[in-house]
């Protein structure tokens, strides 16, 4: 059996672990919204229209900020037909996902919904087809408390109280060509700059993001962020990095090292962030926000799932409705590793979906919700990744990659809770067929015991959940855990992923 060895030291810290680490993404695709968290027939449906067995899945989860509504979305979206009576709203073609929307659910049902699961919102702006001004609406719209125009009617629609929305995205995916109003870098910047410099003069305490690159495979990536900086440094808090990873072609070995990739990505915009900081003299830094990252078989969207036709526009189709096996999970779970190894710079994220697409929650109409093989690492390290995050000094075998070349059998991050004492270790073996000992030297970290031990893993490492069988997978608890003498030892098995709570 290969081994490995981890060294945990509480002195070394990397940075807080910020809750907003931990969020999630709603958009108005597929059956996200209208027969995902919203279904008004179905037998646990509240007086709004909301599944509460959803909303119990959402709350166990454990997501803090989630970013809405949308996405691709959002570039077409205009928020004034989504208030106000539902009888009167416009039903529109969201040409993003050629679909219908109804406006059946907007900012205020949607706010209420976030009240029940208790999560911070997070508004994107359309910069797409829209600009400036109707950002501004929706900023007065969502944060004046009275006496204007659009607070008073934010107030005739039923919501005495201003939403205090903190966090707003400034666009979404520009560089994209698929985007509708997708931009030059330089045409986008001049533009995120003015709507940011407006969107503080009318509210000095908003948080903005400015758009990354879609991915780190876009051709412009690089570039793209040095000039959209160059332009919007002083006016952004964040600036967005979105990733996607599906097993290509059968290369699971690839596939289980996407974690790699996402380290990276962060390094490099990290550096460009941090490039344009020192041309401009400027003591600000600007963080990211990975407001898009999860696995997702994108392919099998454009070949299968693309809706067409001039009066083809459906109503909540199926759409982006993956089904994830023990290995997407061991990836996810890698993916947070990777976020949270980067704490001091990814200070924001959001889990790209939540319900019915690319989701870690399912649902079917008039019948029950489940949990994905996902849903366990996020549910697990939104728990107890708590404190900060450490540095880790990881001794492991390696294997050879045809993507990334040679990468760690392994990958590790802790985080350690002063005031509670406890330490998480978050672990992957990215083998195929063997399992791995590791021994984690916690000398340092004084007299512990442990308090939970899970590992997700399987014989057959594409085994997942489905309506048919919706608890076919799920953590197991890890009893070859041994603590002797300020050395814990712990068995990984082949593809696996494992939490470890100590105090
Ligand atoms: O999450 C699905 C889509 O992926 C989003 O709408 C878009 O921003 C990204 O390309």
């Amino acid at each position: 059996m290969p081994t490995a060895r981890l060294t945990i030291d509480p002195h070394f810290t990397i940075g807080p672990v910020n809750r907003r680490v931990f969020g999630g993404f709603v958009e108005h695709l597929g059956r996200h919204v209208y027969d995902g968290i919203h279904e008004p027939s179905h037998p646990t449906a509240d007086a709004d229209g909301f599944r509460a067995d959803v909303v119990e899945l959402v709350k166990e989860l454990g997501v803090s900020t989630i970013r809405y509504p949308g996405g691709n979305f959002v570039s077409g979206f205009r928020w004034e037909d989504s208030v106000g009576p539902r009888e009167e709203r416009p039903r529109r073609l969201d040409l993003a996902w050629h679909s219908t929307e109804t406006n059946e659910v907007g900012l205020h049902e949607f706010a209420g919904w976030l009240d029940q699961v208790g999560s911070e919102l997070m508004l994107a702006v359309n910069l797409g087809t829209r600009g400036t001004l109707e950002a501004l609406d929706l900023l007065e719209y969502s944060n004046i408390s009275g006496g204007t125009a659009l607070s008073q009617r934010r107030i005739d629609n039923g919501r005495t109280d201003a939403f205090g929305v903190k966090m707003w995205c400034l666009g979404n995916e520009m560089d994209g060509p698929w985007q509708l109003g997708h931009r030059s870098a330089d045409d986008y910047g001049k533009l995120a700059s003015r709507t940011a410099k407006a969107m503080r003069q009318l509210d000095p305490s908003v948080e903005l993001v400015v758009c990354g690159s879609s991915s780190a495979h876009m051709p412009t990536f690089g570039e793209w962020e040095r000039v959209v900086l160059s332009h919007t440094y002083d006016d952004v808090d964040y600036i967005s990095c979105h990733a996607y990873y599906e097993e290509k072609d059968g290369d699971l070995g690839s596939f289980l090292a996407s974690a790699v990739d996402m380290d990276g990505f962060i390094e490099t915009v990290v550096a460009t962030a941090d490039h344009v900081k020192a041309v401009r003299g400027s003591d600000k830094t600007v963080n990211i926000s990975f407001d898009e990252w999860n696995v997702w078989y994108l392919s099998r969207f454009q070949n299968v799932d693309k809706i067409e036709g001039l009066d083809n526009w459906p109503v909540a189709p199926r759409l982006l409705e993956d089904v994830y096996s023990v290995a997407d999970a061991v990836v996810f779970g890698n993916l947070m590793i990777s976020l949270i190894k980067h704490a001091d710079r990814v200070t924001s994220a959001s889990l790209a979906q939540l319900v019915n697409v690319i989701a870690p929650i399912m649902t079917e109409p008039g019948g029950p919700a489940w949990r994905q093989t996902t849903f366990f690492p996020f549910s697990i390290t939104s728990r107890l990744a708590q404190g900060e995050a450490l540095a880790l000094k990881l001794d492991a075998p390696t294997y050879e990659t045809k993507e990334y070349g040679e990468v760690p059998l392994v990958d590790a991050v802790a985080t350690h809770d002063r005031e509670t004492g406890r330490t998480a270790v978050f672990l992957v073996n990215r083998s195929q067929d063997e399992a791995l000992t590791l021994t984690v030297d916690i000398a340092t970290l004084g007299d512990l015991s442990v308090l939970e031990a899970h590992t997700l893993s399987d014989e057959d490492v594409y085994a997942k959940n489905t309506l048919q069988d919706p608890e076919r997978v799920a953590p197991r608890a890890n009893d070859s855990v041994r603590i002797d003498g300020g050395e814990l030892t712990v068995t990984l098995p082949p593809v696996s992923w494992t939490a470890i709570s100590l105090g």
